[in-house]
């Protein structure tokens, strides 16, 4: 854990701010996104309240699409698909799809999204390890262009169904490199003991492959791994890659059949406090590019046409959160030392990243400029229980008081898509900002839309 520091300031340009792309400072001290003062935002909108820089966004996912073009243009292409988990929306899927990604979902909810969005179903990949019978239907008569099976039993399943509706089953086969990255244990997804994926090491990838081929429902695409997530490091993408295009030749040396796919997943990291130096897709895509080439020469197999799934590098660093301060309250320490709580209007049910993986996040204070000296703070919500951290160490101004605002960057990703209801606290809503104009893409829920689900 780092030591606590203060939010950097907004600087354009600069490759390790948390902070979205239109994000600066005004003259009076305020901060500004979109066009947009935060304290105009705050009053007419509300708090708390996830802000989405549209303009940041798109320009994430056109940076992508475009570095994986031009970095996979010799070998077979590349398709970059939006891991909408992140954030699912209909305005969010519709923007990633304009500016060329396509869409990864791994629910029926996420799917019935995209294809509100205008996500045509051959653009849409459906994952998850546990698919319903619904799920797997629904997917089918939408015609999405990939349905990335995760069991043995799955095989059997949807090559019954696809045979019973008479529709095409294209399928990808999600495989355990054995290679374990990531932020925290929960979100590592590729090393043995955990329920995603088949089995490289036990040869459980490999009956899955025979298995596919065995059935004359399905189409086999490829292969697919997706090691983990908050990965700063390219090394673990790089083994799976090789990992995979050999199992794809040995494949192609048994069987006859060169899968004409391989799907590297997501999982490239953010900066979420200024501490990091996240890979960019200009050095992603090239790196990826460099690994297939070489493994496919040594392999002496043709390339494979490559997709990625990048979700939170796309969607985290557009969004932040603006937070009202409540209450202020100092604590001593064991050690002597003090300790600022400042509690703001939400919490751990607009952010469970911190709770839940140690996250590390920085705030601001929004609403003005402050040149007070810099005390250790904690921003903490209105939860009733003391886990209710937003920030867990942070440097803000010593007059940093009831009323002020706070933002807290980078939680576009994760942040509403894993909002609760705890306390019965409202979820935000989700306001998209560009060029001077603010319209909600999610609206802020009410004491009304809670209360219209209890029954009584
Ligand atoms: N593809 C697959 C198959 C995935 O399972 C995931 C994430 C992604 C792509 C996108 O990963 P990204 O590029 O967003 O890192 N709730 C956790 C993250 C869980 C990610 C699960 N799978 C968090 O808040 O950090």
């Amino acid at each position: 854990m780092s030591a606590p520091t203060a939010a950097p300031e907004p600087v354009a340009g600069d490759p390790r701010t948390p902070w979205s792309g239109t994000v600066r400072r005004t003259a009076e001290g305020s901060i500004e996104v979109g066009g947009l003062d935060v304290r105009d935002i705050a009053v007419e909108h509300g708090t708390p309240v996830y802000v989405l820089d549209e303009a940041d966004l798109r320009r994430r996912a056109r940076a992508f699409v475009t570095a994986f073009t031009s970095a996979f243009a010799d070998l077979a292409g590349a398709d970059v698909y939006f891991a909408s988990k992140s954030f699912a929306s209909v305005a969010v899927d519709r923007w990633v799809h304009e500016e060329g990604m396509h869409v990864d979902v791994s629910t029926g909810g996420e799917l019935a999204v995209a294809l509100r969005a205008g996500v045509p179903g051959d653009a849409i990949a459906l994952h998850g390890n546990n698919k319903s019978t619904a799920e797997l239907e629904r997917a089918l008569r939408a015609g999405v262009g990939r349905i990335v099976v995760d069991s043995l039993g799955e095989i059997e399943h949807l090559a019954h169904l696809a045979g019973a509706l008479g529709l095409p089953a294209p399928v990808m086969i999600r495989v355990t490199t054995g290679v374990h990255a990531g932020g925290h244990d929960f979100i590592s997804t590729a090393h043995e003991d955990q329920k995603f994926g088949l089995s490289l090491a036990s040869g459980a990838a490999r009956a899955a492959v025979d298995a596919v081929l065995a059935r004359p429902e399905l189409t086999l695409l490829g292969l697919h791994s997706h090691i983990g997530s908050q990965i700063l490091d390219l090394a673990g993408f790089e083994v799976a890659a090789g990992a995979l295009l050999t199992l794809r030749a040995e494949v192609a040396a048994d069987t006859g059949t060169l899968m004409p796919e391989l799907d590297l997943g997501g999982g490239y990291g953010i900066s979420y406090t200024g501490a990091d130096v996240p890979p960019t897709p200009e050095e992603i895509a090239p790196a990826l590019a460099a690994v297939v080439r070489r493994a496919c020469e040594e392999l002496g197999s043709a390339p494979p046409r490559v997709s990625v799934e990048p979700g939170r590098a796309v969607v985290g660093p557009a969004g932040l959160t603006l937070y009202r301060v409540g209450t202020v309250k100092p604590v001593v320490l064991d050690d002597g030392s003090a300790r600022r709580y400042v509690s703001v209007d939400g919490g751990m049910s607009d952010n469970i990243r911190t709770a839940l993986y140690d996250a590390e996040y920085t705030a601001t204070v929004a609403g003005r400029r402050s040149e007070a000296p810099t005390v250790l703070s904690r921003v903490v919500g209105k939860h009733c229980e003391s886990g209710d951290i937003v920030v867990r160490d942070v440097l803000l101004p010593d007059d940093v008081a009831p009323g002020d605002l706070l933002a807290v960057p980078a939680t576009g990703a994760y942040g509403r898509s894993m909002a609760s209801n705890y306390n019965l606290l409202p979820r935000p809503g989700v306001l998209a900002v560009r060029e001077g104009r603010a319209r909600f893409i999610v609206r802020p829920e009410t004491e009304e839309d809670l209360l219209a689900l209890d029954l009584g």
